[in-house]
């Protein structure tokens, strides 16, 4: 596909995104009160009768993983959905550079290698998430970054990750969200990596990585994708021309994560927009992962079995557009129990996004991710 093409595709899914978004109603904004945790039973393991993401994905040639805290394989009931539901595994924290270098010199291996462990145990595969983030740039190294512009710091840190789990990974999410259309840098956010390298340093992360885990799927993970927004239409445009850019010079990228945060905020998913982002991609002959699906509700005060219809249906929607091509090989939802997950923090009350309520009992979101596989 040559590049006028390609930009004509994402550029029709940007103007047809910034339409939808005039035609899209919003949700009603209830006034959310701190919903009162359900009632804390004691935890149980996931009905035995429950079917298995992990198999239902695997029969249409298809993975599905999720994203673990080591903290949470202490539990029984999460271990034992772990290696029912779940191909491959992502630490949502401890392999992130702050995670295992908080002090310089000094590295903090042991919930990575728990979860390492876990995983060869059980047979699972492991993410690499991730090397490169302007979230998880421990304070020491963003200033020897910023000091000395070397790029020897930033090549030894992903040596020494890639060294220890390189044969153990089967993804790696070398860059994690570079792009920011409102930073004026021709799409790419003015991260410390930006300001010290220069847009370059994106591709010499690919050859870093390239050169520790050759054989390894590659990735640049993003957010911010699905919704009809002229902001998403721009950071989907973004991506796309970062992607066409690093093709052309060869770079070693094998494959682009699209998170899926999915939130019943932003209106109405664009699919147009979505579909376009992934046949652009496929078009350059990349493959496409579910990294990080979960859904963020508009209302946690609404009667449960009417959330859980709203997140099911959401994810249902979402999968069903990116599932249509060959060429997206793989989901992962940020966890599997709403429990653990990052939207609880954010939100400050319980979020029903992921496949299993906090007493894992499987919710409707488990179902419609099952038969969107099928
Ligand atoms: O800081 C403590 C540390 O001292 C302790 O040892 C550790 C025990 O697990 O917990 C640490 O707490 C927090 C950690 O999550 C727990 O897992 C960290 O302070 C906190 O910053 C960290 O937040 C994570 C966040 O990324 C920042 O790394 C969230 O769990 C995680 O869900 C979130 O995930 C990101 C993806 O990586 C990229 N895409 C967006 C996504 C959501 O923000």
């Amino acid at each position: 596909m040559d590049r006028r093409t390609l930009l004509t595709g994402a550029t029709a899914a940007l103007a047809i995104g910034a339409m939808s978004s005039c035609a899209t109603t919003k949700r009603s904004q209830t006034a959310d009160l701190p919903a009162a945790l359900p009632s804390a039973a004691p935890p149980r393991e996931p009905g035995k009768t429950t079917p298995s993401l992990r198999a239902a994905a695997a029969a249409r040639g298809r993975y599905f993983g999720t994203a673990v805290q080591a903290a949470s394989l202490s539990d029984r009931a999460t271990r034992a959905a772990l290696t029912r539901d779940s191909a491959s595994l992502t630490p949502e924290w401890a392999m992130k550079w702050d995670a295992i270098a908080p002090v310089q010199g000094q590295y903090a291996f042991g919930e990575m290698d728990r979860i390492a462990d876990f995983a060869g145990q059980n047979g699972l595969a492991l993410r690499g998430h991730t090397l490169l983030w302007h979230k998880s740039v421990p304070g020491w190294a963003a200033s020897l970054i910023a000091r000395t512009r070397e790029w020897t710091h930033v090549d030894g840190h992903i040596e020494k990750v890639m060294t220890r789990y390189g044969n153990r990974v089967r993804e790696w999410d070398v860059v994690n969200e570079p792009i920011e259309p409102n930073d004026g840098n021709g799409g790419l956010r003015n991260n410390q990596f930006m300001r010290a390298f220069g847009p370059d340093y994106i591709e010499w992360a690919f050859w870093s990585a390239h050169k520790f885990a050759p054989n390894a799927r590659k990735l640049i993970n993003e957010y911010g994708l699905e919704y009809g927004s002229a902001y998403e239409g721009q950071r989907r445009l973004a991506l796309l021309r970062l992607l066409e850019k690093l093709r052309s010079r060869n770079v070693p990228i094998d494959a682009v994560g699209l998170q899926a945060h999915l939130d019943l905020r932003k209106g109405a998913l664009d699919r147009n927009g979505i579909y376009g982002l992934v046949r652009d991609i496929g078009g350059m002959g990349l493959k496409v992962v579910i990294t990080e699906l979960d859904v963020a509700e508009a209302s946690t005060t609404l009667p449960l079995e009417q959330r859980d219809r709203l997140v099911a249906d959401e994810t249902r929607r979402y999968l069903d557009i990116v599932l249509e091509f060959r060429s997206v090989i793989g989901v992962n939802t940020w966890g599997l129990n709403d429990d653990y997950s990052w939207l609880r923090s954010q939100r400050g009350r319980a979020n029903r996004g992921l496949p299993y309520d906090a007493n894992w009992q499987a919710k409707p979101m488990h179902e419609a991710i099952r038969r969107a596989f099928a």
